[in-house]
């Protein structure tokens, strides 16, 4: 079984009620916002899609899901789990930040959430697309790593910061043959990363006409993303008595006018 397969745990889905625990945290945030509290009957975008846990996720809760990718074999994998539990998606294979001209159609939601825009050079051309997938009055969700989070040593014995927190567009580079997936390792284990501060995602929304409706930061990651995270119900975060000191996530809800 492919590395990624493996961890995120695609024999759960064979239980025909099972939710990616991605997708059922987000639901809860974006019920406040979707007409009816529910995705059911909605036409959704999902970027980054990658193997389409997320995006079945959403088929199963009832949403006609689009999932978007540029990676090959990540579609071929969601297709192929689509397949095996008797789901119907669209798969569109393209860069992210060509989307709007890739995908057919529009939607009620674009949706995105967890390990997404720290792949991205640009944010404006990033928020172009959502902006032309949306319908009038559409929603856009994202949840993702804090950009605090990300400018951490993750090895480091306490929290200690490393990389910066204002990137000014230069991609950083990783040359590490593991990945957030786990054990195993990779063939081509280069990668591209660029740091992106909270300003610059809000005002990229902003900046491509949309109404920013809630942002909201949370203490909780759905990966371990230092070796010296615990376990906590929702996922791993750092020891108590260093809980709140600072954020793991945030989410950002907004509405194409
Ligand atoms: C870390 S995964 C996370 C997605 C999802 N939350 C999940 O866990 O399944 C990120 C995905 O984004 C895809 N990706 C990265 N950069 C992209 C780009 N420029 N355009 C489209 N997909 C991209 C990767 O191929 C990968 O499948």
């Amino acid at each position: 079984m492919p590395l990624h397969e493996a961890a995120y745990g695609i024999d759960d889905f064979y239980a025909p009620e099972h939710l990616s625990s991605v997708v059922r945290a987000d639901l809860a945030a974006l019920a406040p916002f979707l007409p009816n509290g529910t995705v059911a009957g909605l036409d959704v975008c999902h970027l980054q899609c990658h193997i389409g846990t997320d995006t079945l996720s959403l088929v199963r809760a009832g949403a006609r899901v689009t999932g978007v990718g540029f990676s090959p074999a990540a579609l071929a994998s969601a297709a192929g789990l689509a397949k095996r539990l008797g789901l119907e998606a669209t798969w569109v294979e393209t860069d992210v930040l060509d989307a709007r001209a890739a995908v057919s159609g529009d939607f009620d939601l674009v949706y995105t959430s967890i390990g997404t825009i720290n792949w991205l050079p640009d944010l404006g051309r990033w928020a172009g697309q959502i902006a032309g997938l949306l319908r009038a009055g559409g929603t856009f969700h994202i949840r993702d790593g804090h950009p605090v989070l990300y400018a951490l040593d993750e090895h480091a014995d306490g929290l200690r910061l490393r990389h910066p927190y204002f990137g000014h567009g230069e991609p950083q580079v990783w040359d590490e043959e593991s990945t957030y997936a786990g054990d195993g390792t990779v063939n081509h284990s280069r990668t591209y990363q660029w740091a992106h501060p909270l300003s610059d995602i809000i005002n990229a929304l902003i900046g491509a006409g949309l109404h920013i409706l809630r942002v909201d930061e949370g203490a909780t990651l759905p990966w371990r993303f230092s070796p010296r995270m615990v376990e906590v119900p929702d996922g791993f975060a750092w020891p108590d008595v260093e809980r709140d000191l600072v954020p793991c996530t945030y989410t950002i809800i907004a509405r194409k006018p």
